[in-house]
């Protein structure tokens, strides 16, 4: 038995252990906001946080996974209102919206560590997650309104 939290709740699962962590999570658990793409790591549909960490459940086998905090889009925030949720719903980025959860699983984990992110820095870390539909600049666009929404809000107690 492998036991994680994932988006607060408690799972006890009895899996192989090498089944990668992408596979749990939509196959057993039933989340499917979070998306297979290539499978090797490369293109960030799969990017999930682990111990607050954005992570490729593609390549991370669930026996790395035991005892940790996971959060999948779906637990990014109770109403889908995080702040990157929202300026990304405002400024519409997704176009066919497959790699859009791990774009925002990795804005996320972002924020937390660069509150106020130049374009380069936003450049060399969203550089993993790929977009087919080409979204970059709206992807763009919309970290930085996430950041100024989320540095306001601190400021503002
Ligand atoms: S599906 Fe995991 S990185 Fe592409
Ligand atoms: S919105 Fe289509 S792959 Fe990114």
């Amino acid at each position: 038995m492998i036991e994680f939290t994932i988006n607060g709740r408690k799972v006890s699962l009895d899996v192989a252990p090498d089944t990668p962590l992408l596979w749990v999570i939509r196959d057993e658990i039933g989340l499917t906001g979070t998306k297979f793409g290539c499978g090797v790591g490369m293109c960030g549909a799969c990017t999930v946080h682990v111990g607050g960490h954005p992570t490729r459940g593609c390549i991370t086998p669930v026996q790395d996974v035991a005892g940790a905090e996971i959060v999948t889009i779906e637990g990014l925030d109770p109403n889908g209102d995080h702040p990157v949720q929202v300026a990304w719903r405002e400024l519409q980025v997704p176009q066919c919206g497959y790699c859009q959860s791990g774009q925002i699983m990795t804005a996320a984990a972002m924020l937390r560590d660069i509150p106020n992110p130049t374009d380069e820095d936003i450049d060399a870390v969203m550089t993993g997650n790929l977009c087919r539909c080409m979204t970059y600049n709206r992807i763009r666009a919309a970290v930085r309104q996430a950041a100024a929404a989320m540095r306001g809000a601190v400021t503002n107690g």
